[in-house]
């Protein structure tokens, strides 16, 4: 009997294993296993001539071929395989598509995220990919940046908290668990520092400046054991991320003992030659991004050929490539994919994709996300038999509602019709499905929000990605408004159903303005006029700049993309069947100049208003009202003098004076009184989320580590700083809605 070789041999350790392989590798092999190529395009030239170790945006049917096709390589190493599978598996059809990441963070439940990741695990694992591009660490900062859904909002406690849990989700028991994927915190680090809100532009990041607000999630992410870390496309100080030695090699790696994969954002490594122009061909930004760290190399298919010809002259060392294609293949054989390349597997695709449990944990998470922003007492709505029209160019409109990542979004070229239409829930359907015996629901669509025009620049950028079309505000057009008019006037309610489209939203599509565009606006001021009682409800990818007509409104509700069942969870809302819970996981603005506006602002400025404009967020992080009010009193530490190694504790009362239990969000910030440098006014430290039953009062209890109470000093270390602090409690960051108490740290 031959015997097998040393690296096929499961008995033998994974270090053993490794070697063996490595051993055996050419260099054109080494430098296949460090390409991730996009299966979209020629993939028998990526896994049989560039011999890619992995893959991603491969169709159902291509993952079959890709396998086949890696199978046949003279060592048959198995691809691994990713996708982004960001909220849900969006690109699947007819998995669950869940909210997106910024409607996940309006629960404020990180458990709730555990478990929209660990289902999303369980569909994903299914259909043959190994590895999904989730959860976007980013902090929101300057809400004209196009990709702000993808994120968990401005807060890195919050982010660092949601991201933790759908780490711990996706990579389940460990990666020998059939259902695991590996999870990736994305994007490493600052990308979502742009100027002006333009994508992926320069990011004006001191290493200090990083330390204190853009690193602390990832930093979390590392310690929490997730497995990929994924480069964002930014240069910071004239240096491209792909060649920030000191962020991969010192931080990530030596500092907080990263032993994962990194893999560079699409096409980062030729980018650093046709964009950023700081090498001068395919061999030097192949030296430059080995040297510095990274893995896997994402779309750069010259690649393949540059870092064999930088071998060849002498630039790199064979050691330097070795050591990626170590980390590489060490995550294959963790996985078992040499024993079982865990294809797709039609028989668990149909007991787990869409199954009704998970699309119940959608419904669930979709009913947590929504945030009510105003309310003159007219939701819940009455509950008389009543007529309610149904308004607006995203009361029905399935794709707005699932939003980026997801369907016919446009990022990949095989779902062209998006996910199946009776999977999911719009607004109209909700209200038609769960309205009350003896209820009318009409509607009419009143304004649509855009033109689509093709870029003149041509339909994709040199790397291969689509170049998205141009968005044009669509006209307001009088027939549109005059029929929802007339369906407004007949009905008792009208909810107005507006927001963005998927154009408007994700990669290369920042918006310079933050209105509501098209004919949105003269669509809620000729329904205003009717007098009808108006709900708007925005169904979209961050917040937006509303006008008086939607401020003067009824009610506000904040959906953001709320996934596939959605549009059920806001009937259910409206109609009062569920309880209002979701707070704003980030500030929105009065007005786009207002950027940037997040609460934890540095102190110091002359004034705290613009000469035209008030500072003041038009909705604050942490907002968000119930059926109920309630009250906070009493706020006591408990501990008013801790050592760092403490906890400060403290409660406080909370009493529901109204007739509706609520789900409320207790709020703890910190605020370091005397600082040896410039901090943020107050941070977010701890919350509690408490059932208050109507007419009860409770008492909370609240912990905060004094070693939480940190600041990052000149020279850039995190420490805390012993002194007096204010502990501030209450329903929101709004200073005049926190209970303060103080407490010194020796
Ligand atoms: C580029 C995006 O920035 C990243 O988030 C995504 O995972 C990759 N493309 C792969 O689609």
């Amino acid at each position: 009997m031959t015997p097998i070789d040393a690296y096929r041999d499961p008995s033998l350790s994974v270090d053993q294993r490794v070697e063996d392989l490595l051993g055996r590798m050419t260099l054109a092999e080494k430098a296949g296993q460090m390409l991730q190529l996009d299966a979209r395009r020629d993939l028998k030239d990526a896994v049989t001539g560039k011999l890619a170790g992995s893959i991603l945006h491969a169709s159902p049917e291509r993952m079959l071929e890709a396998i086949d096709l890696a199978a046949r390589t003279r060592l048959g190493i198995p691809l691994i395989t990713a996708e982004d599978c960001i909220h849900g598996h969006g690109f699947w059809p007819g998995a669950t598509v869940f909210p997106t990441q910024l409607a996940l963070a309006a629960s404020w439940d990180p458990a709730l995220a555990e478990r929209v990741a660990r289902v999303t695990a369980v569909e994903v694992s299914a259909t043959g990919i190994h590895w999904t591009f989730s959860p976007v660490l980013c902090i929101t900062r300057d809400l004209r940046w196009g990709r702000v859904d993808e994120t968990f909002g401005e807060d890195p406690y919050l982010i660092g908290e949601f991201g933790a849990a759908m780490i711990r989700g996706y990579q389940g028991a460990g990666l020998t668990d059939p259902t695991a994927i590996l999870a990736t915190a994305k994007h490493f680090a600052g990308y979502s520092e742009t100027q002006g809100g333009r994508d992926a532009s320069e990011a004006d990041l001191s290493p200090r400046k990083l330390r204190s607000w853009f690193l602390p999630p990832f930093e979390r992410a590392a310690k929490e054991g997730c497995r990929v870390f994924m480069l964002g496309y930014q240069s910071i100080d004239g240096v491209p991320i792909t060649a920030n030695k000191w962020l991969l090699n010192d931080v990530l790696k030596d500092e907080w003992g990263f032993t994962g994969t990194l893999v560079t954002d699409w096409d980062n490594v030729g980018r650093m030659v046709w964009e950023q122009k700081v090498c001068a061909d395919d061999v030097e930004a192949a030296t430059v991004s080995v040297r510095s760290g990274n893995d896997l190399i994402m779309t750069t298919p010259g690649f393949f050929e540059g870092v064999q010809a930088a071998v060849a002259r002498g630039l790199l060392s064979e050691a330097e490539v070795d050591a990626a294609v170590r980390r590489i293949l060490r995550v294959k054989f963790e996985l078992g994919l040499f024993e079982d390349p865990r294809a797709p597997d039609a028989a668990r695709q149909a007991a787990v994709i869409g199954h009704p449990d998970h699309a119940a944990l959608n419904l669930e998470v979709a009913r947590r996300s929504l945030v009510l922003l105003r309310n003159d007492g007219t939701l819940p709505l009455g509950a008389e038999p009543t007529t309610v029209a149904i308004i607006g160019p995203n009361a029905d409109d399935p794709q707005s509602q699932l939003g980026d990542w997801a369907g016919a979004s446009g990022q990949v070229d095989w779902m062209p019709d998006g996910q199946p239409r009776e999977l999911i829930e719009t607004v109209l359907d909700g209200f038609r499905a769960v309205a009350p015996e003896g209820w009318t629901i009409t509607t009419a669509r009143g304004a649509d929000i855009e033109r689509l025009v093709p870029d003149p620049a041509g339909e994709f950028y040199p790397d291969g990605q689509p170049r998205p079309p141009i968005s044009r505000p669509a006209q307001a057009d009088p027939a549109l408004i005059a029929e929802a008019v007339e369906t407004a006037r007949a009905a008792d309610y009208a909810v107005v159903v507006l927001g963005d489209t998927v154009a408007l939203t994700g990669e290369s599509r920042s918006t310079a303005t933050l209105e509501l565009q098209g004919g949105q606006v003269a669509l809620l001021e000729a329904l205003a006029a009717t007098g009808t009682p108006t709900v708007v409800v925005l169904i979209n990818s961050k917040p937006l700049v509303l006008p008086p007509a939607a401020l003067n409104a009824a009610a506000i509700v904040q959906a953001f993309n709320p996934g596939m069942r959605g549009g059920r969870a806001i009937a259910e809302l409206l109609l009062g069947l569920i309880e209002p819970s979701g707070r704003m996981p980030l500030s929105a603005a009065r007005h786009a100049g207002q950027q940037p506006i997040y609460y934890n602002q540095i102190r110091g400025q002359h004034g705290n208003r613009y000469a035209d404009l008030t500072q003041d967020p038009l909705f604050a992080f942490g907002e968000g009202l119930s059926y109920t009010t309630i009250e906070y009193s009493d706020l006591t530490v408990h501990t008013p003098s801790v050592t760092p190694d403490g906890v400060v504790r403290a409660s406080v009362t909370l009493a529901n004076t109204g007739t509706r239990p609520a789900l409320e969000t207790v709020q703890a910030y910190v605020s370091d009184l005397v600082t040896s440098v410039t901090w943020a006014s107050r941070e977010l430290k701890a919350y509690r989320q408490v059932q208050v039953p109507p007419g009860e009062r409770v008492t909370v209890e609240i912990e905060v580590a004094a070693a939480d109470c940190t600041l990052v000093t000149a020279d850039g270390r995190r420490v805390v700083e012993a002194g007096d602090f204010d502990l501030l409690v209450g329903p929101d960051s709004r200073r005049k809605n926190l209970l303060r108490a103080g407490f010194h740290i020796s």
